[in-house]
């Protein structure tokens, strides 16, 4: 054979794994509104910067007449590229090859990708579309999930791990998105469940549909289990992008400073006014969010899924940096299971990842009930008392209103670790709200007043006094477990010189295998 011919094989083998299962099938994947494996590595990935690694890779099953069907690459396609000029690993499933079902080789191929990915210490991005495990290939695709698995949890806390559902994930096959940093869902054409809508219906007689039992909406909004619901695949892969732009590539660097032309020293006087004189009136905590960070650009996560609070990526003088902020708007931003999950998590990551954390309080404190309780509220806000605690990254806190109770402590108190704690003015931080406060300490002398009007107007003057002596930032002011009380239209300023003085930040935590975080 001529070299020309040798080089003429060689294209031929490489048409032909672009064409992964057929022409039919990629037609019949276009038509469902999805793209192709490559296709998606293609929109990710900076142009022309993918390099794939086992293209030629054929599964090795004889059984179930496999042996006579053999597609190179089996079903995922994997290698490396860059984002934004930084390099990535990346693995996508392609479903036109035995519906993306994952084999032996297909799982080896992840690895692969994987295991290379930690010894550059760069992000690793998952594309998932599949019907789960081969069939036909039994325990050995089982066992190749628990080696991505492994791979995953030893990653986790290393480098940025990001999945995208863009088809089918079902089974077992869930746990190695669940696993990563953060999911990303299209908008009607994805599902995740543990178990489908057949078997939910044979064992609970529940019938459900996939949207409604596993869709993207459902996840973005009740379970959490998504953080972004794209619109389609092509918004799904660009969301990627941006959220890389804040993440450093490993846990061993920092994120990227980028240029920034926003004047650090812009004044807001919006923000002078911005919160109601009635304490139970809400106002929108975005307003303030969009009008400190740089150029007003704000990364949310999770926007549908616990709206009491609000977490996210913003630069403040170029730097990255993570925002936790109550919502007033949404059950007056108060702390429940949910939340608390939710901000927890967020919190660990930028931890992890050496990304400093802006926490802006709002808080009436955690949700009563016996819902909550029963729930596990308990646990769950000892999660994010947790997560700020131990968190050794630059902390900047700012209380703009209500800071009440053992919610006062849990977001980013001085006392955990809180490096810089302003407040605004318009701060209170008590124990309780005035009208809780009165109804106990008061009480007795309630139950005595039997006139309606005297009644009032002595709650009326009680609540007067307690406010004047704590709904204030004063009183913590004076024992320094609040670093300054600043100018609200001042605030993007001060948490920038307070990032600025914090960045050679030292803090070691003591030895140990690992804590044991309230799961
Ligand atoms: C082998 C599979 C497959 C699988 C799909 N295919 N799933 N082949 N193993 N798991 C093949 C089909 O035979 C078909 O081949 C092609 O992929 C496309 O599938 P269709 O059914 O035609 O597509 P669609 O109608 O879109 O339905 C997609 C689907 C359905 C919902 C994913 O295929 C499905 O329910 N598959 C089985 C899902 C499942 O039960 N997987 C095992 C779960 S257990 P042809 O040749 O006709 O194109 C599991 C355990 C993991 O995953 C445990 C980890 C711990």
């Amino acid at each position: 054979m001529t070299i020309e011919n040798k080089i003429q094989t060689l294209l031929d083998k490489r048409e032909e794994a672009k064409l992964g299962g057929g022409q039919k099938r990629i037609d019949s994947q276009h038509n469902k509104g999805k793209f192709t494996a490559r296709e998606r590595i293609d929109l990710l990935l900076d142009e022309g910067s993918f390099e794939e690694f086992d293209m030629f890779v054929t599964h090795r099953s004889h059984d179930f007449g496999l042996e006579k069907q053999h597609y190179l690459s089996d079903g995922v396609v994997t290698g490396h590229g860059t984002i934004d000029g930084r390099v990535v690993y990346v693995f996508s499933q392609d479903f036109t090859v035995f519906g993306g079902s994952l084999s032996e080789t297909f799982a080896k191929k992840i690895c692969k990708v994987m295991d290379q990915a930690m010894k550059v210490g760069a992000p690793l991005i998952g594309i998932n579309d599949s019907g789960g495990a081969r069939i036909q290939e039994g325990v050995k695709s089982l066992a190749g999930y628990a080696e991505i698995f492994e791979r995953n949890i030893l990653a986790s806390g290393v480098i940025p791990q990001i999945s995208a559902i863009f088809g089918p994930c079902a089974g077992g096959a869930v746990y190695s998105p669940a696993l990563t940093d953060f999911i990303v869902m299209s908008d009607k054409t994805s599902y995740m469940f543990v178990t489908g809508p057949k078997v939910t219906k044979s064992v609970t007689g529940e019938e459900i549909s996939t949207e409604d039992l596993g869709g993207a909406s459902v996840h973005g909004s009740k379970s959490g289990v998504t953080h972004f619901v794209a619109d389609d695949e092509t918004e799904g892969l660009q969301l990627i992008r941006k959220l890389l732009s804040y993440l450093p590539q490993n846990n061993l660097e920092e994120p990227p400073l980028t240029e920034c032309n926003d004047p650090i020293d812009r004044r807001d006087d919006i923000l002078n006014d911005i919160i109601p004189e009635n304490p139970n009136k809400p106002y929108d905590i975005n307003d303030i969010i969009y009008s400190i960070v740089d150029d007003n650009e704000f990364f949310e996560i999770q926007r549908h899924y616990a709206k009491n609070i609000i977490i996210g990526f913003a630069k403040f003088d170029g730097m990255s940096v993570g925002i936790v902020a109550n919502q007033p708007n949404f059950l007056a931003g108060v702390l429940d299971i949910n939340s608390s999950r939710k901000a927890a998590r967020f919190v660990r990551f930028c931890d992890a990842f050496n990304i400093p954390i802006v926490t802006l309080v709002d808080v009436p404190g955690f949700l009563p009930g016996s819902s909550q309780e029963y729930g596990g509220i308990i646990i769950h806000g000892a999660k994010l008392m947790f997560a700020y605690g131990e968190a050794t990254v630059p902390k900047v806190t700012v209380t703009l209103r209500k800071s009440y109770g053992g919610a006062h402590d849990v977001m980013s108190s001085k006392q955990l670790r809180g490096d810089i704690n302003y407040a605004w003015p318009s701060a209170e931080i008590a124990v309780m709200g005035s009208q809780g406060a009165i109804e106990i300490l008061q009480g007795k002398k309630l139950m005595q007043i039997e006139d309606t009007k005297e009644r009032e107007k002595f709650i009326a003057e009680k609540e007067e006094e307690y406010r004047e002596k704590y709904a204030n930032p004063y009183e913590a002011a004076r024992y320094g477990y609040i670093d300054d009380v600043i100018e609200p239209r001042n605030t993007r300023f001060r948490i920038i010189r307070a990032l600025r003085t914090l960045a050679t930040k030292k803090e070691v935590n003591p030895p140990k295998k690992h804590s044991n975080i309230p799961l």
